[in-house]
C-alpha cells in the first residue's frame, strides 16, 4: 500500500460565497448542524485575509455568542461556553513549538466534547486529531470566496447535508 501524508477524503463539496452574507448563511447552517452532535472539529485553511476568522465569528454569533469575538492570533485559543457547550476557536498562525501543545492543555481540549474550530491547522499538525471537515477558503479577484469542503470523517459527511 502506498503511504501518503494526507488522510482519505470521504466526500468533497464546493461552493462560492459572493459576499460576506453568503459566508454568514453557510456558517449559520453549519452552526445548527453541529448542535445535534457532541463533538465536531472543523479545520479552516486559506491564505491571510481569506475570511477564516470572519466565518468563525458568523458561526459563533449563530450559536448565540454575544459580545466581542476576538481573533485568537496571540492567545492561540479563545474558549466560549454557549448553550451548555464548549466552543474552542484556535488560530495556529504563530504556533511552532510542539511542546506548547501539551503545556497549553490543547490535548485535553480535543479529548473533551465540544466544537473546535482551527485556523492555520497545518502549523499544529501532527498534534491535531483528524478534522471532520477541512474547509478551504480562497479569495477570488472579484472579492468572492471559492470554498471547498473536504469531509474527512463519517461525522463530517453527516454535516454536509444538515
Ligand atoms: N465571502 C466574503 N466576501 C467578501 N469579503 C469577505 C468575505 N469573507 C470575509 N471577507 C472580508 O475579508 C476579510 C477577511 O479577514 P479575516 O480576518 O476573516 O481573514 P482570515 O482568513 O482569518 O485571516 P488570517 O489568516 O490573517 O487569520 C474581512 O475584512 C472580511 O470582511
Ligand atoms: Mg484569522
Amino acid at each position: 500500500m502506498l503511504l501518503t501524508d494526507h488522510p482519505p477524503i470521504l466526500e468533497t463539496r464546493s461552493c462560492s460565497w459572493p459576499d460576506e452574507s453568503a459566508c454568514a448563511a453557510f456558517a449559520s447552517r453549519l452552526a445548527g448542524a453541529t448542535t445535534l452532535f457532541p463533538s465536531t472539529f472543523i479545520a479552516l485553511a486559506g491564505p491571510l485575509g481569506a475570511g477564516k476568522t470572519t466565518f468563525v465569528r458568523h458561526l459563533l454569533r449563530a450559536l448565540g455568542v454575544q459580545g466581542r469575538i476576538k481573533s485568537p492570533t496571540y492567545a492561540v485559543m479563545e474558549p466560549y461556553e454557549v448553550q451548555g457547550r464548549t466552543v474552542s476557536h484556535f488560530d495556529f498562525y504563530r504556533f511552532s513549538d510542539p511542546r506548547e501543545w501539551a503545556d497549553a492543555g490543547f490535548r485535553d481540549v480535543f479529548a473533551m466534547p465540544g466544537l473546535k474550530l482551527a485556523e492555520w491547522p497545518d502549523n499544529a499538525a501532527p498534534a491535531l486529531p483528524l478534522p471532520d471537515w477541512r474547509l478551504q477558503i480562497e479569495p477570488m479577484d472579484t472579492g468572492a470566496r471559492q470554498v471547498t469542503v473536504h469531509a474527512l470523517t463519517p461525522h463530517g459527511v453527516e454535516l454536509l447535508d444538515p
